[in-house]
């Protein structure tokens, strides 16, 4: 059948066109400090073309579409930030994310290299070697714990406000890090006990989050190497973005913990991306995929099905997946009634 020229429409290439240039805006503005210029310090445009050195030929579009994408407020001819761009945007800000833009943005440039060579585009680390970085101090704790909130966010709100606690007393957060996550749930659901299982590493920035969520002793943290040492005793473990990036084996041994630490007929939750089976749909989980692979040898998102062969062979039973958010799937399975701890 052929396709006469009317019938094909070029809105797909519009949508995610519109939304490059967008994304770039957004970058330049990170790229020449425009974030960090009007951090609580309005400026008109002509003041900001002074400060940053810019040509005016650009700047008022530039500046209103920045308006329009919710990074910058106008109020008549000033500028200024907004409480969006300085959490994450401004480069000085504790909980920023500039970092992490900065090294996506160079190896999507890359895109066409790796696809040809099949390379990483940065040193391999090997499994679990991101987690060994932070370990051993070779990585900054805070800044890596303001990514992982900014990719957890919105499966942070979902879990806390739209998943059904009722029933679960005991919840540990399995890789918990700051804590995030289980304070959410705490917070909505003031019925759990919730503990955070991490490194050692992660209390000090887990006091720091508890602080500033005002959760102070409302989420307990319990530090430990899940390779090693037992979980506490729970009605339900979550596992946040937990089972990518580690090889087969340290997966099933992690299952392991986590199937040791549940009460019977408790429950496994992990949420994460996921890729539907017939790979059409998850764009977003498809392309975090592809991101996850320019920077790693081994890893990538896997299939729902597949995730859900990783709960079944770790013991678990009516296993099953739900759309997390938007973006991501929860996967869940139940430890055997009959089964010991
Ligand atoms: C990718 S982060 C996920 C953090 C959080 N669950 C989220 O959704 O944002 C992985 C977490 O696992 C923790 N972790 C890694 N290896 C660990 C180990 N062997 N024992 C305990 N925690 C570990 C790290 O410290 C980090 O907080």
């Amino acid at each position: 059948m052929s396709t006469s020229d009317y019938d094909v429409d070029p809105s797909p290439i519009h949508h995610f066109g519109d939304f490059y240039f967008a994304y770039n805006a957004m970058l330049a503005g990170i790229e020449i400090g425009l974030f960090d210029l009007l951090a609580g310090a309005p400026a008109t445009a002509e003041q900001i073309e002074q400060r940053l050195g810019l040509h005016p030929r650009l700047t008022g579009d530039f500046l209103d579409s920045l308006v329009a994408m919710g990074f910058l407020e106008r109020d008549g001819e000033q500028y200024t930030s907004t409480s969006l761009s300085d959490h994450y945007l401004r480069s000085g800000s504790p909980t920023t994310i500039v970092r992490y833009l900065k090294g996506a943005q160079s190896r999507w440039q890359r895109l066409p290299e790796a696809l040809k060579t099949g390379e990483p585009l940065v040193r391999v680390p090997t499994p679990g070697a991101t987690m060994d970085n932070l370990r051993e101090g070779k990585d900054d704790w805070r800044l890596f714990f303001a990514w992982a909130d900014y990719l957890a966010e919105l499966r942070n709100r979902w879990l806390a406000g739209e998943f059904d606690w009722s029933g679960i007393t005991d919840l540990v957060d399995f890789g918990g890090g700051n804590g995030s996550a289980a304070a959410y749930i705490a917070r909505e659901n003031p019925h759990i006990h919730a503990t955070v299982f991490d490194l050692p590493n992660a209390k000090v920035p887990f006091d720091e989050r508890m602080a500033e969520l005002d959760m102070t002793d409302k989420v307990s943290f319990h530090a430990g190497d899940f390779f090693v040492d037992p979980l506490p005793e729970a009605d339900a473990v979550l596992l946040g973005g937990m089972l990518i990036d580690w090889s087969e084996d340290q997966r099933a041994d992690m299952l392991r913990a986590v199937y040791d630490a549940l009460r019977p007929g408790g429950l496994v939750l992990s949420g994460s991306h996921l890729i539907d089976d017939d790979r059409r749909e998850h764009l977003a989980s498809m392309t975090a995929s592809l991101n996850i692979a320019l920077v790693s040898q081994h890893g990538r998102v896997p299939r729902i099905g597949e995730g859900m062969s990783w709960l079944q062979r770790g013991g678990f039973l009516d296993v099953r997946a739900q759309p997390l958010g938007e973006f991501e799937t929860l996967l869940i399975g139940r430890k055997p009634q009959g089964s010991s701890r």
